[in-house]
């Protein structure tokens, strides 16, 4: 989501008239998008920042500009704090940020803008933009969320739940398939919840329904999905509509009961395995991946045993693991029992490990097998293609012949690695 903020500023920028820049050497203006999810992430802004600093000294009229998560939490304390800092440009005020760059050049205003809006305003912003490949695209169809798990430090920084309406969705991924894109991925805190603030009836199922008719579009993904909003209607859209790849993200943050209850999360884990039962009937192939939280405040070592035990039982084809980090203003952060460390540390390299096992043997068992893939580059060093299947995996092709960026090829899987997979065309 904050990659896809960048695209659209970058874009907002381009209009402007401005061209990207190698470096902050000699550039005009300077936008840090943020992420303050986990404390790391909010340390780098701090450190980006330090480096920027010789360049706005040498060049005191290029204009720096930090924008996003950290933005929209720190307010005008980040001015106070950063004097080498011209704009804070909040969540919401993303489209803002080109009469922002003309006021701060043109009458050295310092200037904050961090209100959350209604209208998703930040929602219209130049469309297309460039996305992380010629075929690939982000759109986004959801913005904020309300879901307020207790270490989670979203709904603060992004605001409430927004659905996208459905015209303009489909408008913008009509223009992109027009464009050559040939896959989206939709963007969203909570996915599962589109609709429900639109009017009644509305599900997410039914716009993937929409979107799936749209022509030129051969792929569709999608992130992020809620376990609890997560239902059958989906699993079988995801089954029925061909664009509608076979791979879900379906956080499930913890294997104990016990602390996905202090999370809020809102299911247990006999739920969250019902739910995956009647996705992997709908769709037995389905790649499922998700993401984890070790060292949440009381968590016993029986607690992250069950973390382990589930990750054994589900065999997630990947996950994303993090260690708890406190977050400002959110209820986690002030609770007993934080976990050293030193522990968080021990537990986060046990589900690495589990983890990447569970990954490999998925990767081996592919040796041999053929999939789809879609081309969305060369790798610069090497020359070779690349693409991803429809279960997400990245796949590096062996030779370039007769093949183009944007093909959907039929590739026989030669060799698992461990972060990916090496194959043929065979197709
Ligand atoms: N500490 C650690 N991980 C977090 N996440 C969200 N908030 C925190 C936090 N305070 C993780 C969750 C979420 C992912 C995007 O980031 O696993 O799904
Ligand atoms: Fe954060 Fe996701 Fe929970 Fe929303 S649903 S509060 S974004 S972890």
């Amino acid at each position: 989501m904050n990659e896809h903020d960048s695209e659209k500023m970058a874009a907002m920028l381009e209009e402007l008239g401005l061209i990207e820049a190698s470096s902050p050497d000699g550039a005009e203006v300077v936008v840090i998008n943020t992420c303050s999810i986990r404390e790391k992430a909010e340390h780098k802004l701090y450190s980006a920042l330090g480096k920027l600093k010789p360049y706005k000294v040498k060049d005191p009229g290029m204009v720096t500009v930090v924008a996003g998560c950290v933005a929209q939490q720190e307010k005008d304390k980040l001015l106070k704090k950063v004097r080498h800092l011209d704009a804070v440009l909040g969540t919401h005020c993303i489209s803002e940020l080109p009469t922002v760059v003309r006021q701060v050049r043109e009458a050295r205003d310092r200037v904050v803008l961090s209100d959350f809006h209604q209208d998703v305003d930040s929602l219209h912003l130049p469309a297309p933009c460039k996305g992380p490949s010629p075929v690939c695209s982000y759109v986004t169809v959801m913005q904020g969320c309300s879901n307020f798990c207790s270490y989670c430090v979203v709904p603060l920084t992004r605001g409430p739940e927004q659905s996208r309406p459905r015209e303009e969705i489909v408008a913008e991924i009509s223009t992109l398939a027009a464009k050559r894109v040939r896959e989206v991925t939709l963007l969203g805190q909570n996915v599962n919840a589109y609709g429900k603030d639109l009017r009644a009836g509305y599900s997410f199922a039914r716009l993937l329904t929409e979107l799936n008719r749209i022509e030129g579009i051969q792929r569709i993904r999608f992130t992020t999905s809620h376990p609890r909003d997560f239902d059958g209607d989906l699993a079988r859209a995801m089954g029925n509509l061909e664009s509608v790849c076979e791979h879900i993200h379906l956080p499930l943050q913890s294997g104990s009961d016990r602390v996905l209850q202090a999370m809020r999360r809102g299911y247990t884990l006999a739920e969250y395995l019902e739910k995956l039962r009647v996705l992997r009937e709908a769709i037995p192939s389905v790649a499922v991946t998700a993401d984890m939280i070790v060292g949440f405040p009381g968590e016993t070592a029986e607690d992250f045993s069950q973390t382990l035990q589930a990750l054994e039982q589900i065999r997630f084809d990947q996950i994303f693991s993090f260690k708890f980090s406190p977050r400002p203003g959110t209820a986690a952060r002030n609770l007993p029992e934080q976990i050293p460390e030193e522990v968080k540390t021990e537990r986060l390299s046990k589900v690495h490990e589990l983890q990447d096992r569970i990954t490999a043997a998925y990767h081996l068992a592919a040796e041999g097998t053929a999939v789809e893939v879609l081309v969305e580059g060369f790798r610069p060093r090497t020359g070779q293609p690349f693409g991803r299947t429809r279960g997400n995996k990245i796949v590096n092709l062996e030779s370039a012949d007769g093949v183009s960026v944007g093909d959907l090829v039929k590739v026989k899987i030669l060799r698992g690695l461990k972060h990916s997979l090496t194959g043929k065309k065979i197709g």
